[in-house]
């Protein structure tokens, strides 16, 4: 099959939800207006800010770092170490090796030396691993952001993250995460920096073909503490929809953009380690680190508390 869009070269991508094939150099061009066109829509960054990508040392995240730089944002990649033997060392090495082909150096929060890896943690807290994972992550994008100068957070979330969850989030009715669902979340004053999902537009398979054709050395393997989770079930049932009828998963998500202001009201800011109690208005800072939260000290100087006492047998 000859590309569509050249009509030269054979056609290197399948795209059936685009009712498209592209040779390898019009799928890039193809991505790239996709992302862009994902970045204009709801305005996630602008030409001034200096962007702190969050990398797993997964595709996602990789192929965000690799198009946003080529798109000539100024960026930085923050890794977080959590701690899970070989899994994190083998991570921390593809994104080592990606920044310095580059000419950059990952910023890394090592969980170890912050007295939370992420099973220890979880264990001395009793807590789930990604829920702890989650709080700890969460804690640290915002917080390296706001003391070094980030104006803006960007995860490698994509397409099918966005409308799993979503699914999710409508199957248990969870109003309010429904709420706070949307490639951008404004950061507020008191040191709450904006997120953004800039791959929102993007699929899975079109994160994983670009990075392939890009040559991205990225881990394959997925975190040995999230073999269960829910929202694989989630995907899998899209993928299902997504074979039968080709751009359910982009109707499902776009719609509920499209449609989210006219039932929903727009959270207007970042998410941090606590939903809002209703009728708060701005979070205060943790009387322990100073990070912005809703209670006394923040979620993750608690979960530090917890770890902390579970440690004392
Ligand atoms: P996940 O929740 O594992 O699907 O990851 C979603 C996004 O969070 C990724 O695309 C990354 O941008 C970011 N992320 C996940 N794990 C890490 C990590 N260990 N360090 C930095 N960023 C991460
Ligand atoms: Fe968070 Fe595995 S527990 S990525
Ligand atoms: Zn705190």
């Amino acid at each position: 099959m000859k590309c569509k869009r050249c009509r030269k070269a054979a056609a290197a991508v399948d795209l059936p939800s685009h009712h498209s094939a592209f040779c390898p150099d019009c799928f890039f061009v193809f991505f790239r207006r996709q992302v862009e066109e994902g970045i204009r829509k709801f305005s996630l960054l602008e030409p001034r800010d200096r962007v702190l990508v969050c990398v797993s040392g997964g595709k996602d995240s990789l192929v965000l770092w690799d198009i946003l730089m080529e798109l000539g944002y100024d960026t930085e990649g923050l890794y977080i170490d959590l701690g899970i033997e070989g899994y994190s060392d083998r991570s921390g090495e593809k994104i080592a090796a990606f920044a310095a082909s580059r000419g950059k150096e990952p910023i890394v929060v090592d969980l170890r030396r912050e007295g939370v890896p992420i099973p220890e943690a979880a264990k001395r807290s009793r807590k789930e691993e990604c829920s702890v994972c989650g709080t700890v992550k969460r804690y640290f994008f915002n917080r390296v952001a706001a003391t070094r100068g980030f104006t803006v957070v960007a995860t490698g979330h994509n397409l099918d993250d966005e409308a799993a969850r979503l699914l999710g989030n409508l199957l248990h009715w969870h109003g309010d995460h429904l709420e706070r669902q949307h490639p951008l979340l404004p950061g507020e004053g008191g040191g709450l920096v904006r997120k953004v999902k800039p791959l929102w537009r993007v699929s899975e398979m079109e994160t994983a073909a670009y990075g392939f054709l890009k040559g991205i050395d990225y881990v394959t393997e997925e975190c040995p503490m999230s073999e269960d989770a829910t929202s694989l079930v989630y995907k899998e049932a899209l993928s299902l929809l997504e074979e039968k009828m080709p751009g359910t998963r982009s109707r499902l998500y776009m719609g509920f953009l499209t449609k989210k202001g006219t039932f929903l009201n727009f959270l207007t800011s970042a998410e941090i380690n606590e939903a809002p109690p209703s009728g708060a208005e701005h979070p205060g800072t943790c009387a322990v680190c100073g990070a912005p939260t809703y209670a006394e000290t923040c979620g993750f100087c608690r979960l530090k508390e917890k770890v902390g006492r579970g440690a004392v047998r």
